[in-house]
């Protein structure tokens, strides 16, 4: 299988030494990410604090994450996580007469179902869509959707098994009864094309650390512009005001769009790193690896067969992704394992989940299947 991203792997050091299948959890370091931390870094050794800077890279990651998923720059925030990025909206959502229920899914990851859970104001008022095999019908959409509905929250992508969401198909569903779309896209942004205004999204949230090759502490919060002004922040700081320089305790007028969910100072080193992160995927470009990865899913599905292992999740590429998720009781045990050959994989509970990206070949995730294939079956005991 020819590999179109060849090129870039001399950009992953890591990748000189070590299998890097990890991507659902934390992706591989680039050097130009690296470059620039450090830029970051020698910045303030160099010439000390410079405000206007910080502010201009806060600025331009913005622009660069609002191009990836087809959105305009001040229809994003800057966030330290996911998270924070569902319990900001969770605590400001518009009072409506009559709708005041949340639905979520059970394929969710466990922290977004946790915080709908946390919040007094909707704690009698849940629905939970439910999954079968780690995978929704859209029927259970038409189900469990009610004209209460106020926010329906989805993943794009399972962080279990890799199963893909049709996002337009819900937004049909979800918008004809009312309800607002809050997407959880942290499985997906970086690697799978998004583009918020053709698949009808009102609310998207991602972080950085994972396919989109950035560090941990930054997030990114997309929400419709008209949307913006009917929400008035409870979780809030200066940096969401509309006058953070003006330091006047009585002025508090929200910032406009996006960023009036923002709060306090953010992590600008993860916002450097997420900066030059962004610019390497815009130019990889997200159709193109989907593409590739989707052979490498095609491989990783028949050759996981053959070798005898059970995957879960969609047994075809069209509602999956490229992350592979094998079952085994000892998941964690064969991270740990693997670890020690230099293979970097993710478990959890009962599977070892298998991430490329883009810079991943399919020899290594042949190797990779082959060492948990021998594991597993016994040919060295665990
Ligand atoms: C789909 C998904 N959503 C949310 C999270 C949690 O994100 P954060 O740690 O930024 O809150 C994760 C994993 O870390 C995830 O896989």
């Amino acid at each position: 299988m020819d590999h179109p991203y060849h090129a870039y792997r001399s950009l992953f050091p890591v990748l000189s030494t070590h299998i890097h299948l990890g991507a659902c959890s934390g992706s591989a370091l680039a050097l130009p990410v690296s470059g620039a931390i450090d830029e970051y870094r020698s910045a303030l050794l160099k010439g000390g604090l410079n405000w206007e800077a910080l502010l201009k890279k806060m600025e331009e990651a913005k622009e660069k994450f609002s191009r990836l998923i087809g959105a305009e720059k001040e229809e994003i925030a800057v966030l330290s996580s996911v998270s924070d990025a569902v319990s900001a909206i969770a605590v400001s959502l518009p009072e409506q007469p009559h709708r005041n229920q949340i639905a979520f899914t059970d394929i969710d990851f466990p922290a977004i179902g946790q915080i709908w859970l946390a919040q007094d104001r909707f704690k009698y008022n849940l629905a939970v869509i439910h999954g079968e095999d780690g995978m929704i019908r859209l029927e259970q959409f038409e189900k469990q959707i009610s004209d209460q509905t106020l926010l329906t929250c989805v993943p794009h992508v399972s962080y279990y098994n890799g199963f893909k969401q049709n996002l337009k198909d819900i937004a049909g569903i979800v918008h004809q009864k009312g309800s607002l779309l809050f997407v959880d896209a942290y499985q997906s942004a970086g690697h799978i094309p998004i583009n918020v205004k053709d698949m009808d999204i009102d609310i998207l949230a991602a972080g950085t650390r994972k396919y989109m090759l950035g560090i941990p502490g930054t997030a990114f919060l997309y929400i419709k512009r008209e949307l913006s002004e009917q929400f008035q922040p409870k979780m809030t700081g200066w940096f969401g005001k509309d006058k953070p320089f003006a330091f006047d305790l009585h002025h508090s007028g929200f910032a406009e769009g996006a960023k009036r969910f923002e709060t306090g100072t953010p992590s600008f080193i993860g916002l450097y790193a997420a900066d030059a992160a962004l610019k390497l995927l815009l130019e990889a470009a997200p159709v193109q690896i989907e593409s590739y990865l989707q052979k490498l899913a095609r491989f990783s599905l028949q050759h996981g067969k053959e070798k005898g292992l059970q995957i879960i999740g969609p047994q075809t590429v069209h509602n999956r992704t490229s992350l592979i998720s094998i079952r085994s009781e000892q998941a964690s045990r064969i991270e740990s394992l693997l670890r020690e050959k230099n293979i970097i994989t993710s478990s959890r509970n009962d599977v070892i989940r298998i991430a490329p990206h883009f810079y991943n070949t399919k020899e290594e995730i042949e190797h990779t299947i082959d060492a948990i294939a021998a594991l597993m079956h016994g040919r060295r005991k665990i």
